[in-house]
């Protein structure tokens, strides 16, 4: 559906080059919702530019369809723009157009007749909730509220492809959950294909169904949203797992815990299936141990359940290893302390 193939773009300011996309190979299915993170200055909102065209790769091709869009001439480029909505993270509205103006407008570019224009707002307004904000202008509304402005408008040529570049960052944790769950809307009951990037990884937590990680102009781990959170391979990717699941307590708390008991602190990963069973009960009981749970959580990550456990052990020497051999084979283990 959307492919990058060897993607690289150099910006030339004067004798300096930015490369800003490097050499970037990734698949969009159709259908997906993937979400592109990275830190600022990554190179994410080049990459996605790359998409619709708005810039041109210094190397490699972008496929939309399997039609290398590099190669459109500027009418099927037209067309071809029409077919992928986008949205902003500062939402790009008219504040001269009122809400029905603003989605209106790309109808009207269009040309599409008025009757059919009416009708086809009076729709969008319905699909993301602003019905009774259809005379009201920009200036009047919520973030949230001109973001789904934003999305009707995106929606309104009834593109196959939604392009979203950061947005719910300007909008407060709350509104950025009723905005992913427009989103996610949007892909399930439409069957849009959504690619966005973000620097927040509670985004791609939400609704992402597969991530890749962009530092410095390159992809540097890309996969299933479940796979990257529970075994990520880079650092950076780890950096923005813990900005929203924290899997060891502060320093001061493991001090305190090694002067207080002593003892050594497992950490355990629970993942799919075996989250929902009583497997470290059972394991321990049948070696005559006790487990003390420390810190840790259960989240739901992609419909799957994902536990992250800090444990100690109390009971004889022998059965504590017996029963952490047992464990070994059944769930992902780490000493930690
Ligand atoms: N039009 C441009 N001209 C020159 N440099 C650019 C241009 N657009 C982006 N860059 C540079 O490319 C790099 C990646 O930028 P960008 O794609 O905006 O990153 P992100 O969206 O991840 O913050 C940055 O170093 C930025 O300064
Ligand atoms: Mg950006």
């Amino acid at each position: 559906m959307i492919e990058f193939k060897n993607v690289s773009k150099v910006f030339t300011l004067g004798k300096r080059s930015v490369h800003a996309v490097q050499d970037v190979s990734l698949k969009i299915n159709q259908g997906e919702i993937f979400g592109i993170i990275g830190f600022s200055g990554a190179g994410k909102s080049t990459l996605l530019r790359l998409v619709n065209m708005l810039e041109r790769p210094t190397g490699g091709s972008v496929y939309i369809h399997e039609t290398d869009v590099s190669k459109l001439s500027a009418k099927d480029l037209r067309k071809q723009r029409s077919n992928i909505g986008m949205i902003f993270q500062n939402f790009n509205l008219f504040h001269s157009r009122n809400v029905s103006g603003n989605i209106a407008y790309p109808l009207k570019i269009a040309g599409y007749s008025k009757s059919k224009i009416k009708e086809r707002v009076a729709e969008l307004l319905q699909f993301v909730g602003l019905s009774d904000k259809a005379g009201d202008y920009p200036d009047q509304l919520s973030g949230g509220q001109k973001q789904r402005v934003g999305i009707a408008r995106a929606l309104a040529s009834s593109p196959d492809i939604l392009i979203c570049d950061e947005a719910t960052s300007a909008l407060d944790p709350d509104t950025t959950q009723d905005i992913l769950k427009l989103l996610k809307k949007v892909n399930r009951e439409l069957g849009i294909t959504i690619l966005l990037i973000t620097h927040e990884m509670n985004v791609i937590q939400t609704i992402c169904d597969k991530v890749a990680v962009m530092e410095n102009g390159k992809v540097i781990e890309s996969g299933e949203v479940f796979d990257v959170f529970t075994n990520p391979q880079q650092q950076t990717t780890e950096r923005f797992i813990q900005s929203v699941q924290q899997d060891l307590p502060s320093e001061s708390i493991l001090k305190d815990w090694n002067t207080n008991n002593g003892g050594k602190l497992y950490r355990v990963i629970f993942k799919g299936d075996v989250a929902g069973e009583p497997v470290l009960s059972t394991v321990t009981r049948k070696h005559d141990v006790h487990f003390n749970i420390v810190y840790g959580s259960v989240q739901e990550l992609q419909e799957q359940l994902f536990g992250n456990l800090l444990i100690s052990l109390v009971g004889e020497e022998t059965n504590k290893q017996k029963a952490l051999d047992e464990l070994a084979g059944l769930v992902d283990m780490k000493e930690v302390i």
